[in-house]
């Protein structure tokens, strides 16, 4: 908690984006029971379980709670399926003006949801592994609540470039639902929260006002005059050329994507926000050595950081072995001791 407000500590602390899913086989055991990954994340107990796995498994040093950024749109009334082989996707996207100006306000049951979890998680947490909640960003939201499912957001774009004022009332829509789950993740006990802007790279150039740091900074906005002062963690991947405008919006921590340099990020940031990331997924598929070895340089190049969070650059991919995992865990511990 310290680290993401931008204190250095004994040691850099760690966890890891999609740390609750598919590499873990007590995962897929919980998932199948389940029956669907809908039922997982609507049974709170099941989702309780399910965040609490891989911090027994690893003593990563904090937990995210297992939900998804798409149930703020199913909150919205979008309708939440899961296709087996293709991933979530929405039942009605919004493709003309009228289910844009459909909107309401989230159904206040359906975000209840994911704060039932947070609550359930806190009473079976350790009281020094802290719990982040989490959103989507209002763009990567709003990408899927036109398109209705992931893939090149080709029909989301249009709008955005046909019809600019619908795009941005559906902007506003994603930036207010995003806040009050955030609010209420954080009321039932969420220690910090993430933002996931993980579609950020899809904005046009020259629209990233409009697009990425205006609704990035409305959703903070919200938070903060509900009195939710919990640090904030803002994830625009593959537009970190944008940190700096982020931290002066307010954002305590920013997530580093894979692909960008770490030292060039902590270098325009200057201090201004603590930074997370950024190893490359891909290098949990090689072994202890070179695990090791990557980690060592991401560690290096965030040494300017006022603060380091070690994460990956992005989620971990299902086809990870679990012992590279713990390899990784073992090796920043060991690394980072003493900075
Ligand atoms: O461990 C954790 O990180 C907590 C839970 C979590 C999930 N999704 C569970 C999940 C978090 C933080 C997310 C965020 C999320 N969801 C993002 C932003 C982060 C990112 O990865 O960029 C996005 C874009 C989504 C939307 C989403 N959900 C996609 C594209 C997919 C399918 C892709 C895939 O990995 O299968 C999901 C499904 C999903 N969300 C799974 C999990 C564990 C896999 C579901 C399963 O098959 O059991």
């Amino acid at each position: 908690m310290r680290t993401l407000r931008g204190e250095r500590g004994e040691r850099v602390p760690l966890w890891i984006m999609r740390q609750a899913g598919r590499h873990l086989p007590e995962y897929r055991r919980l998932r199948a029971a389940a029956g669907t990954f809908c039922a997982l994340l609507r049974t709170p107990e099941l989702a309780c379980e399910a965040t609490l796995q891989p911090v027994r498994r690893y003593g990563l040093d904090a937990a995210i709670v297992f939900s998804d950024i798409l149930a703020v749109p199913d909150a919205l009334g979008l309708g939440l399926e899961f296709a087996e082989h293709s991933g979530p996707r929405l039942a009605s996207p919004l493709r003309d003006e009228q289910a844009v100006r459909r909107l309401g306000p989230p159904d206040g049951e359906c975000l209840a949801q994911a704060a039932r979890t947070v609550t359930l998680c806190k009473s079976r947490l350790p009281p020094d592994v802290p719990l982040i909640g989490f959103a989507g960003a209002p763009f990567t939201l709003a990408c899927y609540m036109v398109e209705g499912e992931g893939g090149d957001f080709g029909r989301a774009r249009a709008m955005l470039l046909s019809r600019p004022d619908l795009f941005d009332a559906v902007l506003h829509s994603a930036a207010d639902a995003a806040a009050a789950s955030l609010a209420e993740q954080a009321r039932a006990g969420a220690d910090a929260l993430m933002v996931f802007d993980s579609w950020a790279a899809l904005a046009p150039r020259g629209m990233e006002r409009q697009c990425l740091l205006g609704p990035c900074r409305r959703l903070l906005t919200q938070l903060r005059r509900r009195n939710i002062d919990a640090p904030a963690i803002v994830f625009p991947r593959g537009r970190e050329d944008l940190a700096r405008a982020l931290a002066d919006a307010g954002y305590d921590t920013v997530g580093v994507g894979w692909q960008a340099d770490l030292g060039a990020v902590c270098a325009k940031l200057g201090g201004t926000a603590a930074v997370q990331g950024n190893l490359d997924p891909a290098v949990l598929l090689a072994e202890p050595g070179t695990i090791r070895n990557e980690a060592r340089k991401v560690l290096a190049a965030a040494e300017d950081a006022s603060a380091h969070v070690f994460n990956l650059g992005h989620g971990i991919r299902r086809d990870t072995d679990p012992d590279m995992v713990a390899a990784l865990v073992e090796a920043v511990r060991e690394l980072s001791s003493g900075k």
